[in-house]
């Protein structure tokens, strides 16, 4: 069995962040406008350090200005929404990310509702949730879209061209991933089912879909065998698992040796989604500099 085309997130991402960079210099050159996007991180969850630092990092490395906000886990919801109202008034600011999970004390949905939905560049404000559910097919997307799905349906396009007609399965019904993949890929003109923990003959299932993106949160949870022969497999997932010498190892959601043996395209992890996301968020910040700065929306 011919091995499956891997679909190269990181070169993908970097060309992705080289468009990104050049809408941010054509940005400042014609409006002396620099793109801004402020990080918020509460608390001190190691790997949303990680995340939010490479966010930082990139959107200087592309040109933009940089405002990281740490706060302490003791936050209170309302110190909180009183740094969300200043970054919605600040105009240096086009875009706000509040990283997630936040502390348990604090009530998650009211910190995205209080985030202003042009400044939303994680596209998780109720109202770009609902722009989203509401597009129809082929419109464009002129409004934040949340950065991994987006990031999933641009690697799509990029392996197979159109995506008409071709019949999607998404394991994971999460309104972070499952729920706006679906979105997009319905936009694509594909037949989409989503499928989730309570799903009766999940395999069966995945058997079925020429495009399968998986993101459900467990190890190497898709085995070879719940693929069809040729699928697209985009791969969402990023588990630690012990491996020798006290090390651990990043796996997927989806049996990699085994989804290559039989998949057309296959994502691997790391590589493959994840960069995307930081390059989606790029992308949406700029989106965003340009409304404000009076200019349309432009596919890049
Ligand atoms: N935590 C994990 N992924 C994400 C993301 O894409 N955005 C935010 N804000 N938090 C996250």
């Amino acid at each position: 069995m011919a091995a499956a085309k891997l679909i190269d997130g990181k070169t993908i991402a970097a060309a992705l962040r080289k468009r990104v960079g050049k809408g941010v210099a054509e940005l400042v050159a014609a409006r002396h406008v620099k793109p801004g996007l402020a990080t918020v991180l509460v608390g001190d969850d190691p790997a949303s350090e990680v995340y939010v630092r490479s966010k930082g990092r990139v959107a200087v490395e592309l040109g933009m200005a940089s405002f990281d906000h740490r706060l302490p886990a003791s936050t209170t919801e309302a110190d909180l929404l009183q740094l969300i109202a200043r970054l919605n008034g600040d105009p240096a600011v086009h875009g706000i990310l509040v990283q997630l999970p936040l502390p348990r004390h604090i009530d998650t949905p009211h910190v995205l509702l209080a985030v202003d939905p042009d400044k939303d560049v994680d596209g998780f404000h109720p109202m770009n949730v609902g722009r989203l559910g509401s597009i129809a097919a082929g419109a464009p997307l002129d409004f934040p879209v949340p950065c991994t799905p987006l990031g999933c349906s641009m690697l799509l396009a990029d392996a197979l061209g159109s995506l008409r007609g071709k019949d999607a399965v998404i394991v994971g019904r999460s309104t972070l991933v499952g729920r706006p993949v679906a979105q997009l890929l319905l936009r694509s003109d594909c037949t989409v089912t989503i499928a989730h923990s309570r799903t009766r003959d999940l395999p069966a299932l995945c058997r079925t879909a020429d495009i399968l993106v998986v993101a459900i949160g467990k190890a190497e949870f898709v085995r070879g065998d719940w693929i069809k022969p040729g699928a697209a497999v985009i791969d969402v997932g990023i588990n630690r698992l012990p491996a020798p010498g006290g090390k651990t190892k990043l796996v997927g959601d989806v049996a990699f040796d085994e989804a290559r043996e039989i998949a057309g395209h296959l994502t691997p992890v790391p590589g493959g989604v994840g960069p995307m996301t930081v390059a989606c968020l790029m992308y949406n910040t700029l989106q965003e500099a340009r409304r404000r700065a009076g200019l349309p929306f432009a596919a890049i």
